[in-house]
């Protein structure tokens, strides 16, 4: 291939930015044009395509968001709106398109490959949770976001003797309140991958009362079936402690990636220049231990994510 596309799409995560640099500069470098697709499928369908340049990604392997913008769009899932994205590939001469993004920016991806596009889906989202690889693109920084605000929710419900619950982000994946959580120190985790018990949950608040615990902090994963204000009220009801809530949103999605987002954004976004350079396609590129992967695209979205949060959450009740 001569000329290849960038995009990033759905929610942004931190480590895009390192990811776009790499596809861009291992093009340039393995001699292809790269052109960098404004805002997802949405800019594809309107058109918001622009040559990039080596200097184009320059001083952006720290910041988060993505200089090429995102967009969550509704068009593309519409015959007409994908029919004129996948025209509009043919009319700037991209000959294979990189989309960066999570579960729905891959699945687009799979359905242009479907249309004889040629694809890479690189996975870039906090949330954790597509299956086929061990780790995302922005899950470590989103985690060590979680860790610092649970650091400082520590400190001020501990002079107050209360109990704090923290909502992360995650949609249906509780990765991140399970490794924020045991990295964290937290006395419960909850996620949706496992049934939500009140009651033991409110036993073991008291069990820690009754030994001195001064706070105690819940980690709860969005996709639990219970708003945390409804929760926070209902322990609040069982125990007789005074139970507040942080819901910590986008700040998650937000900041400069670690270290270990940016090493992986680099790696896995110079794998797809290589595979796109040597003709291959239909590709979901991945890590799998240290080692970086590519496998079927459709064979990976088909793939069921499985949890460790049994393991993790036992761990973290005798550690806590
Ligand atoms: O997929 C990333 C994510 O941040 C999820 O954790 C969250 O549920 C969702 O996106 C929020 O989406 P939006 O940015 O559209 O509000």
């Amino acid at each position: 291939m001569k000329r290849i596309g960038v995009m990033t799409s759905g929610g942004d995560s931190p480590g895009m930015n390192a990811c776009i640099r790499a596809v861009v500069r291992g093009a340039i470098h393995n001699g292809m044009e790269v052109y960098g697709i404004r805002r997802g499928f949405e800019g594809l369908i309107d058109g918001e395509v622009e040559e990039m340049h080596i200097a184009s990604v320059a001083d952006i392997i720290h910041r988060g968001g993505t200089i090429l913008r995102t967009a969550r769009s509704d068009r593309f899932l519409e015959e007409d709106g994908f029919s004129r994205a996948v025209n509009m590939l043919d009319t700037f001469g991209i000959e294979g398109v990189a989309v960066i993004g999570g579960d729905g920016s891959l699945r687009g991806a799979a359905d242009m490959d479907l249309a004889g596009v040629p694809v890479m889906g690189l996975p870039g989202t906090i949330d954790n949770d597509l299956a086929y690889t061990d780790y995302t693109i922005g899950f470590d920084t989103a985690v060590n976001t979680a860790l610092m605000a649970i650091g400082n929710t520590r400190d001020t419900s501990s002079s107050h003797g209360r109990t704090t619950i923290i909502e992360v982000m995650g949609r249906y994946c509780g990765d991140i309140a399970l490794y924020a959580g045991l990295a964290g120190g937290a006395e419960t985790i909850l996620v949706p991958e496992e049934p939500l018990d009140l009651a033991s949950i409110s036993k073991k608040l008291l069990i820690g009362k009754n030994r001195g615990k001064l706070h105690s902090i819940i980690i709860k994963a969005e996709g639990v079936d219970m708003p945390s204000d409804e929760l926070s009220r209902i322990l609040e009801e069982r125990t007789g402690l005074e139970t507040k809530v942080v819901i910590l949103g986008y700040i998650q999605r937000g900041g400069s990636p670690t270290a270990r987002d940016r090493l992986m954004a680099s790696r896995i976004g110079y794998r797809a220049v290589e595979l796109l350079r040597d003709g291959s396609t239909s590709k979901a590129i991945g890590i799998r231990g240290e080692e970086i992967i590519a496998c079927d695209i459709h064979d990976a979205l088909k793939m069921p994510k499985l949890s460790n949060a049994a393991e993790i959450i036992e761990l973290s009740d005798i550690l806590s």
